[in-house]
């Protein structure tokens, strides 16, 4: 037995709709290992449940697992997770699985580019965000959400370890890898935020605006 798997047999167990998705994810999909899986979403329901918020913004909705998992942890009345995406061949997939789901309707989906619609939200608007969508921006979007987020508000980063590769001097045409190297740099130096970065998965950094 590998170390995920005890670990995922330890854990709350993964519900079985999202079992379902990510079943279909494999069969229909070209990149299913972009979801976030088992570990990661039970992480991401805890999170939402510990900061108790009433708006998450995700960028990068995919098939919808990870806004599932953080809808589920959602406990205020009239929460609500805004998932942006800008794949609209991804549309069909996510939704079919919001309106299966019995937390659906505590996602709101939106089709574009997050770099636009973010500008559309008011200041502080949410207490929590996910940011998941292209790597080689994760510092616009970082820049872009910090204003959006009430102060002591939560931003989970995923794939901020990215496979190891930020270890090593990127070649030239590596953009995602400069792009997350460009991130994890930058955010070390930040004093306008509290980080730390959780080695599980692909690397999951948490960050706590002051
Ligand atoms: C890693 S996947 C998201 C996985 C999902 N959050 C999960 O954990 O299950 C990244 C997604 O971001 C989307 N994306 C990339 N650039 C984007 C942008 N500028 N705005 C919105 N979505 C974007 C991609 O199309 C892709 O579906």
């Amino acid at each position: 037995m590998t170390i995920d798997e005890y670990v995922e047999q330890h854990i709350d167990e993964e519900p079985a709709l999202l079992k379902q998705l990510g079943r279909e994810a494999h069969v229909k999909l070209l990149r299913p290992r972009m979801l976030s899986g088992h570990l990661q979403g039970r992480l991401l329901k805890m999170l939402v449940q510990m900061v108790c918020p009433l708006n998450v913004l995700e960028l990068g909705t995919y098939t919808g697992y990870s806004a599932l998992c953080m809808a589920e942890g959602l406990e205020k009345p009239g929460a609500m997770i805004h998932t942006l995406e800008i794949d609209d061949e991804m549309e069909d997939f996510s939704r079919g699985y919001f309106e299966k789901s019995e937390y659906g309707k505590r996602i709101c989906l939106y089709i574009g580019d997050a770099l636009e619609i973010i500008p559309t939200f008011g200041e502080a608007y949410f207490d929590m965000a996910f940011i998941d969508a292209d790597k080689r921006l994760y510092w616009d979007y970082f820049e872009l959400v910090l204003p959006k987020l009430r102060r002591g508000g939560l931003i989970v980063a995923d794939n901020t370890l990215w496979g190891g590769k930020i270890l090593e001097p990127p070649t030239s045409n590596d953009w995602q890898t400069k792009g997350v190297i460009e991130f994890n740099e930058k955010l070390a130096g930040d004093n306008r935020v509290e980080k730390v970065i959780l080695p599980i998965r692909d690397g999951l950094t948490l960050i706590r605006k002051k």
